[in-house]
């Protein structure tokens, strides 16, 4: 594998995000050349270092296969100063793992020209950028979101797409765009998109997680915040909902379970002929907002305040994955328990209380 994937090199996008850097870190690890490209509207330089010394901490000599670029995926000149880099380097993009986009749900509602710029607009440069240098090969960082309300408990890959927010008409617009490429293009392009559940804890060091400094729209980091005392209450959204405990009911599944999905997925591209799948990404269990508190307040021995106030427009009850798809074509099965998620969270969180 290390002699193959040394001829060519991933671009990441959104590399120093939460998703992203986990992602670095993992195919840095397993040998690859990256990229990384980060407008750093949600993250900062210093997580490179994260990274790097995640990885020097491990033993693992990444010599100079590393790059990691302060940048938008809107400007087409600089991804095209990418690409050719690379191939002037005799190690040419072979594929690219597409994160970088505006992901908060609750916030599109506030400015959806914004999420429809960035993450369509943004989407679309990378594409063309891609078809301009015959590189084929996309993972799309897709989300359950686009699903909307739903009858179906359990979701699977063929329920019905109905986002009831911006932010998830953005991740199907961007679905069916690539749905377009494919099948409108001579037998060339493969496309795996994931749609992610809840992602949420650390990189089991404590040495990787999610930049919690400003307020944040999820409920994870939020919990974090409250046990950082930086924020003295935690505001349960709703306590009506057709669920056992009246609380939202999500699937959370842990970041280092989520990164190996992408490695996996970017390897069954590379070894298939062109296709496009869509991928459930999640651990198939249910979690409620009150659960999580309860897991997290005994893992980590500490004490959230809480208290309920009305429903977050834009929310769903139950959102939980039915994930055979994925472990069938991966072969795959997400490993780590909830109470691994809140340990690791809570693990990065205490050591980084300022963020990176
Ligand atoms: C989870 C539950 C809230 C905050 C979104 C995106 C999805 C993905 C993850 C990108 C819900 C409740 C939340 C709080 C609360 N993003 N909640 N108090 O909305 O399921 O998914 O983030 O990949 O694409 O749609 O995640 O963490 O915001 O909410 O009670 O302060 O927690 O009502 O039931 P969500 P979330």
């Amino acid at each position: 594998l290390y002699m193959v994937c040394d001829q060519y090199s991933i671009l990441i996008t959104g590399g120093a995000g939460f998703v992203g850097s986990h992602l670095c870190y993992l195919f840095l690890k397993k040998g690859f050349n990256i990229i990384s490209l980060d407008s750093f509207v949600n993250s900062t330089y210093e997580v490179s270092n994260n990274i790097r010394n995640l990885l020097k901490y491990e033993k693992v000599n990444i010599q100079n296969s590393f790059k990691f670029i302060k940048g938008d995926i809107k400007d087409t000149i600089l991804l095209r100063k990418i690409f050719k880099e690379q191939l002037d380097i005799n190690k040419p993009i072979k594929g690219v793992i597409h994160l970088a986009g505006l992901k908060s749900a609750n916030e599109s509602f506030k400015n959806p020209l914004k999420y429809w710029s960035n993450n369509v607009c943004g989407s679309i440069n990378i594409f063309k950028v891609m078809e301009e240098f015959n590189c084929k090969i996309i993972v799309f960082s897709s989300s359950a979101t686009i699903y909307g309300l739903t009858e179906n408990k359990i979701i699977n890959e063929k329920t019905k797409i109905k986002p009831i927010n911006p932010y998830g008409n953005t991740k199907s617009t961007i679905e069916t765009i690539l749905n377009d490429i494919y099948f409108n293009s001579p037998n060339s392009w493969k496309i795996a998109n994931l749609r992610y559940f809840n992602p949420i804890g650390a990189h089991p060091t404590g040495m990787l997680g999610e930049n919690i400094n400003d307020t944040p729209n999820n409920l994870f980091p939020y919990i974090l915040q409250v046990a950082l005392k930086k924020r003295n209450c935690l505001n349960v959204y709703g306590n009506d909902w057709p669920t056992k405990d009246g609380t939202g009911i999500r699937d959370y599944i842990h970041i280092m379970d989520l990164a190996k999905s992408h490695l996996l997925s970017f390897m069954n591209l590379l070894n298939s002929p062109p296709k496009i799948i869509n991928l459930n990404i999640g651990t198939g269990k249910g979690t409620s907002v009150l659960e999580l508190i309860r897991v997290f307040e005994e893992v980590n021995q500490c004490e959230i305040p809480w208290e309920f106030k009305s429903r977050r427009i834009g929310d769903v009850p139950i959102c939980v994955a039915d994930n055979s798809l994925c472990k069938k074509v991966l072969d795959w099965v997400p490993k780590k328990d909830i109470k691994t998620m809140c340990r690791d969270g809570w693990k990065w969180a205490s050591s980084h209380p300022n963020g990176f």
